[in-house]
């Protein structure tokens, strides 16, 4: 292998751009040339790709976004499409290429392998919810952030004895609301992978109440529904003064943390030594504390590993 190229897709984590830092010096230290491609699939079908220096990723390590641009690409779920975009990255001489994205980036990275352009994913999203690794990059970053704000309003609900339900984000995935559960000290979370019980919400809130905590903290999973009308319902039936807050947008900036600094890395690294080996079609992720690889089709075939055992620990120390 002499040329590859790396690509950052779907929605973006913090974490990208010290993974694209990795995969481009560690492409390097090997001796392969190293090609960016900008806005993921979209860019590529459109030629935008460029030689990558070890100075193309400098002062990037503690960036949130990504240096390379990012976009959701529809079109790459035609086979025609995909067959052109091989074919581009044979123009280029290209012979593997780094797919840093979640899941859908997946999908069309193990595509290309069939279609004899080697791919390897890089698990990175908020959401937690690629297969085949307990953590992506970007979720540390997203989740701290969360707390941050969480403490913020934690401060305002103590002082003015309220009750506030707090959206985060997370898609299908309740991983940022069930750990912010427990990190932030929230009184429920209502996460999609769990039918909500308004009814046992409200009896915990109220009980709180009784016990002379007047201010509560609920953290709703933006995969459950609505949280201004969680809001409503909870204020209707309790009669306590209630605010929605939604985080959005916010979750996905922000300068990375040490320990997503540190994954990136060693995920980037992986990555080029498992192209370097001849492991084409693989993820990389961690799993108990161990850098690990497997294929695409067993990891997208894995059932996401559960958090009942945190759903359990916050509402013990919730109660
Ligand atoms: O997948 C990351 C994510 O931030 C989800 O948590 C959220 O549902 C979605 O992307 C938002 O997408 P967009 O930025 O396209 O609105």
């Amino acid at each position: 292998m002499k040329r590859i190229a790396v690509l950052t897709s779907g929605g973006d984590a913090p974490l990208m751009n010290a993974a694209l830092r990795a995969v481009v010096r560690k492409a390097i230290y090997n001796g392969l040339d190293v090609y960016g491609i900008m806005y993921g699939y979209a860019g590529l079908l459109k030629k935008e790709i460029k030689k990558m220096e070890l100075g193309s990723v400098g002062d990037i390590i503690h960036r949130g976004g990504t240096k390379l641009y990012t976009a959701r690409c529809q079109e790459f779920l035609q086979p025609e499409v995909r067959a052109k975009a091989v074919e581009i990255l044979k123009e280029y001489a290209i012979e593997g290429l780094i797919v840093i994205g979640g899941d859908g980036s997946y999908r069309g990275a193990l595509e290309l392998t069939k279609l004899g352009m080697p791919g390897i994913g890089i698990p990175a999203t908020i959401d937690n919810d690629v297969l085949g690794t307990e953590f992506s990059i970007g979720f540390d970053t997203a989740l701290n952030t969360v707390i941050e704000a969480i403490d913020k309003i934690r401060d305002t609900a103590m002082s003015h004895e309220r009750t506030y339900v707090i959206e985060v984000m997370g898609r299908d995935c309740g991983d940022i609301a069930q750990w912010a559960g427990v990190a932030g000290g929230a009184e429920t979370v209502l996460v999609p992978e769990k039918p909500i019980d308004i009814n046992a919400t409200i009896e915990r809130i109220k009980r709180g109440h009784e016990r002379g905590k007047k201010h509560s903290i609920i953290i709703v999973s933006e995969g459950v529904g609505n949280a201004v009308e969680i809001g409503r319902q909870i204020k209707d039936i309790c009669g306590y003064d209630t605010r929605v807050t939604i985080l959005g947008h916010v979750q996905r900036g922000g300068s990375p943390t040490a320990t997503d600094r540190v994954l990136a890395s060693r995920f980037g690294s992986r990555a080029v030594e498992l192209l370097c080996e001849g492991k084409f079609g693989h993820t990389v992720g961690i799993i108990k504390n161990e850098i690990v690889d497997m294929e695409f089709e067993n990891a997208l075939k894995m059932k996401k590993l559960s958090n009942s055992s945190l759903a359990e620990l916050c509402d013990e120390l919730a109660i």
